[in-house]
């Protein structure tokens, strides 16, 4: 009975209350992903950050190429915000500074950021209503907790302030809290149908889903890297001792 009230409370409110109810658990989900808890325990490695980039520079390279050619569809226009948002460029910066001028032949990109991108490729083409909560789920994120990510790896790193983590600074933005007031009232202005509105909720959820397959895929990878090292590690201890026996 509870829960059918909270159910229908949601769907009563406006679109940037229900989808952050409806995102709740899954945010939740997404902070206790291990490259997330590596996070807020304040330590994160270069591999783990490098990685990130790399991925979060084809998912922002298929969504910013989605918006841009959805820019004036009726539920885009209102939070098309590419002067204080885009992504893309910024990240190459850092992928720049990272890998040196040739950083496009060495980035890589794993299956479950693939998968992301196609989906944002899909949305763009057969539903860009949808991009509301793919938006949405980046943007917003990068503005809330992004920012604390941004002065952890900072610190993680050792870096020198700006070098490699203009992914976390949005120069266009004065005051991420007002901006984000701004966006969920432009959000809330689009008008959808019933139909409409519970797909995008959908989405949102997916999208949640979409980068905690993308975090795990990248942890799962850097586990492999060290239990690699652990072997080739623990086979050159036993050929020490056999050849010192
Ligand atoms: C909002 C923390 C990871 C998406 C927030 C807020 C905090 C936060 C403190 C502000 C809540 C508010 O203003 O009411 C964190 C921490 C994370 C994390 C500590 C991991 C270490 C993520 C991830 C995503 C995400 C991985 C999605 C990919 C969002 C979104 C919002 C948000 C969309 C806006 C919610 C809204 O106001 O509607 N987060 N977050 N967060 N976060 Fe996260």
């Amino acid at each position: 009975m509870e829960k059918k009230h909270t159910q229908t409370a949601i769907m009563d409110s406006e679109l940037s209350e229900q989808i952050k109810a409806v995102t709740k658990e899954v945010h939740v989900r997404a902070e206790n992903t291990e490259l997330m808890l590596s996070y807020q325990r304040g330590r994160v490695s270069l591999q783990q950050y490098q990685l990130l980039l790399c991925s979060l520079y084809k998912i922002y390279e298929a969504l910013e190429e989605a918006l841009d050619t959805n820019a004036s569809h009726h539920a885009v226009a209102p939070i098309y915000f590419p002067q204080e948002l885009a992504r893309l460029e910024s990240i190459g910066k850092d992928l720049e500074y990272f890998y040196g001028q040739s950083w496009r032949e060495k980035i890589t990109v794993p299956a479950a950021t693939l998968r992301y991108a196609q989906r944002l490729r899909e949305v763009g083409r057969d539903h860009p209503e949808y991009l509301l909560a793919h938006a949405y789920t980046r943007y917003l994120g990068d503005l809330s907790g992004g920012q604390v990510l941004g002065r952890i790896t900072q610190k993680s790193l050792g870096l020198k302030s700006g070098e490699g983590l203009s992914f976390f600074s949005f120069p266009g933005v004065s005051s991420p809290n007002l901006f984000k007031q701004l966006y969920r009232s432009r959000m809330n202005s689009v008008e959808l149908t019933e139909e409409q509105r519970s797909g995008v909720l959908q989405e949102a959820l997916d999208a949640f889903q979409l980068n905690i397959q993308v975090f795990n895929e990248l942890q799962e990878s850097l586990s492999c890297v060290s239990d690699t090292e652990n072997e080739v590690r623990q086979r050159h201890t036993q050929h020490k001792q056999n050849t010192t026996t």
